[in-house]
């Protein structure tokens, strides 16, 4: 392996600092769709063997071939390496009334156990839901629960309801052009050495377009997709989950680690 940067947290402990994220892969949303299978494993390839140890699938992604995929890649690695490895998988807050079967059914396709087990967004009731998440916990299907698309009050909340296992991971939006974040949930899991998955961290390709993000690019002679990373890398218990449907892609991203935005840069990048 080339090189990996890590971050500690409370309860999920070392974690690789850049994840990869696998929407897209395995089909669309809802829909499988097997034909580009190999080019999709090969994007999975290149991110474990380039040090990028946290994979964020879901039940929804390809309807689930996302999760085979990941489970097949994972399959390639010896026990202790799937350990230090981090896949997150989700469920549709609809699945809410069976999260134990659907999360059997998420470990089922991945092959493998799920390491932080969390719905796409708010539940009706979430003390319900920490109760099936502990009990997935307590019989070895998940190592942890998580939330997404969720404020610091919703996690405060759920929070309360748990018994046994505090949450590991908040999974939001945050990327360079939108950081909304910044003032509530990010601070939260900050102050609470809980990890914070930052989903779309290149806001969907648009952060290439970033007039400063492409200056400061060019100066350090990296791409704004690297430089959209590491200003996101940089941020305490902040790990971007970029995606990729082409294997060089995930070469890119992997060019985020090994350096840091000089202070400089950073400086720039926060004025808005
Ligand atoms: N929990 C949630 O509700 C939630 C919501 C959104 C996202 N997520 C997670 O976050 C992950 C990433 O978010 P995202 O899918 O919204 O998108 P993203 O990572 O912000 O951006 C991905 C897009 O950027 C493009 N891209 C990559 N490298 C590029 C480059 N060098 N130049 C131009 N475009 C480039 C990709 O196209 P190519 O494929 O052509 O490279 C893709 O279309 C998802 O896969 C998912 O795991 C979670």
């Amino acid at each position: 392996m080339r090189y990996m940067e890590r971050k500690c947290f409370k309860a999920v402990g070392c974690v690789s600092a850049l994840g990869i994220g696998t929407s897209g892969l395995g089909g669309d949303l809802w829909r499988a769709d097997t034909s580009k299978d190999e080019r999709h494993l090969a994007v999975l390839a290149n991110a474990l063997a380039n040090g990028i140890w946290v994979v964020d699938t879901s039940e929804i992604y390809g309807g689930g071939h996302a999760e085979e995929l990941v489970g097949k890649a994972l399959s390639t690695f010896a026990k202790e390496d799937r350990d230090k490895v981090v896949v997150v998988t989700k469920f549709w807050p609809d699945n809410a009334e069976k999260i134990v079967l659907a999360a059997k059914a998420s470990a089922r396709r991945l092959g493998t156990y799920i390491d932080i087990y969390m719905p796409h967004g708010p539940l009706p009731d979430i003390c319900k839901a920490v109760k099936a998440f502990e009990e997935l916990v307590d019989r070895g299907v998940i190592r942890f629960w998580g939330l997404s698309n969720v404020d610091a009050r919703k996690i405060e909340e759920a929070r309360s309801c748990a018994k046994r296992h505090d949450i590991a991971a908040v999974e939001n939006v945050y990327n360079y052009i939108n950081r909304l974040d910044e003032h509530e949930a990010l601070p939260y899991a900050q102050r609470e050495g809980i990890l914070y998955l930052a989903a779309s961290p290149l806001a969907r390709g648009a952060v290439v377009e970033n007039y400063r993000i492409r200056r400061i690019a060019e100066r350090l002679g990296k791409t704004p997709v690297q430089v959209a990373l590491r200003w996101l890398m940089d941020k305490p218990a902040v790990v971007p989950i970029p995606r990729t449907t082409r294997p060089e892609g995930v070469l890119e991203f992997a060019g985020a680690y090994g350096w840091r935005l000089p202070d400089e840069y950073a400086k720039e990048l926060e004025v808005r």
